[in-house]
């Protein structure tokens, strides 16, 4: 018997590699219905706060969401339909025992390519009224202490409660948008902010960050909003906007550079690294660069994969790359993320002191 369903997002391109992971979390799990691609079920033997709980703990790189489905509404396209879905809301809120005053939110989301007769808009109005008016529920978007789930689908609809962390994203479906503003470089400036939100971590409040692949420099103009110093190292130009006290390029390759600072004993407080290159190549370097980094110093960087053929497979070498960084980091954690398109993200942290950090502390006594 199984005892909890699961809707799991994640891009279509890594479905495989979701899928592998999960098994590899729960051995015994089994795959259910794919309702669009990167979207779908898995049943498992255990209870939702459990497997949630593993998933959470197993720390997966490709599952981007997911949540409990703990209704399946048949729904006709008629105007009884957002009624009856919000019926349901409450009869679960209800089996939950959520309390008046309990803050929530709702996530809709549709599944692209089928006519819906409601939008996510009118989903959510109507659960928000269900809750609020019949059980005396809160809605808080920001701090909401369950999220409620739907998913419309062709004629029916996926719906479950779950605490936000058990969702490993705060956003539907993992879905992190953001607005463009007219001084945004690149679209690359979404994938460090991401990976800022994803990973929990405040950029340092001074100190000076390297960034490897900057141009044409949409990081570096992320960073240098943030009040750092920038050293943006890549052969090619950059946007000519960047070019504001706080900010060095050193127009060459990321190889010489991390030669010329050695010979300089240089330290940064961030590394960041968006090089267009292999993955393994990628992870060789930034592993020689983390000799750069202070005691306290944080990587991040993205690993380009390839498209996956019978012969390669990205999730192989992207297993190979982060044995590779963990010789040189002590943490070590890969997301794909909503805006990672053939890529990964991963966080490196505090490397060991370098052999030259120790000169300096020893000398220092
Ligand atoms: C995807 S773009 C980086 C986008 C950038 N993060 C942004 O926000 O605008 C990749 C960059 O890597 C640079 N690159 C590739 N190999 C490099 C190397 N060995 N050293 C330095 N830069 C390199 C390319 O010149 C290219 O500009």
């Amino acid at each position: 018997m199984n005892n909890s369903t699961f809707l799991i997002t994640c891009s279509d391109e890594f479905q495989g590699a979701a899928w592998a992971e999960l098994k590899q979390i729960d051995p015994r799990l089994e795959k259910g219905e794919t309702l669009a691609p990167g979207l779908f079920l898995i049943s498992s033997l255990h209870d939702e706060a459990s497997l949630a709980g593993l998933v959470e703990f197993g720390q997966p790189i490709y599952v981007r969401h997911l949540f409990p489905v703990q209704a399946v509404i048949e729904l006709d396209e008629s105007p009884a339909d957002l009624a009856q879905l919000s019926a349901r809301a409450v009869e679960q809120a209800r089996a939950e025992d959520r309390q008046a005053g309990d803050r929530f939110s709702v996530q809709a989301r549709l599944i692209e390519g089928i006519p819906h007769t409601y939008n996510t808009f009118a989903i959510k109005e109507a659960i928000v009224a269900a809750l609020t008016t019949t059980l005396g529920l809160q809605e808080n978007i920001k701090a909401p202490e369950y999220v409620v789930s739907v998913v419309y689908a062709e004629k029916k609809a996926y719906l479950g409660f779950s605490r936000p962390e058990q969702n490993l994203s705060d956003w539907a479906g993992g879905m992190r948008h953001y607005a463009k503003r007219p001084e945004q470089i690149s679209r690359a400036e979404f994938k460090l902010l991401e990976a800022l939100e994803v990973f929990n971590l405040d950029l340092p409040k001074t100190g000076t960050v390297l960034d490897l692949g900057a141009a044409p420099g949409g990081w570096s103009r992320v960073l240098l909003e943030a009040g750092l110093r920038v050293i943006a190292v890549d052969p090619a130009a950059l946007d000519p906007r960047l070019y504001i006290p706080g900010l060095e390029h050193y127009r060459g390759h990321a190889e010489e550079f991390l030669r010329r600072a050695e010979r300089e004993d240089r330290r940064f407080d961030l590394i960041c690294n968006d090089m267009r290159m292999d993955a393994l190549v990628a992870a060789g370097l930034m592993a020689d660069f983390a000799r750069l980094l202070t005691p306290a110093g944080l990587a991040l960087t993205s690993l380009k994969l390839p498209h996956e053929t019978k012969k390669l497979k990205p999730h192989t070498l992207v297993l190979r790359a982060l044995t590779l960084l963990k010789q040189s980091y002590s943490e070590v954690h890969a997301r794909q993320l909503f805006h990672n398109r053939q890529e990964v993200m991963v966080l490196l942290r505090n490397p060991r002191p370098s052999i030259s950090e120790k000169h300096h502390n020893q000398s220092v006594k």
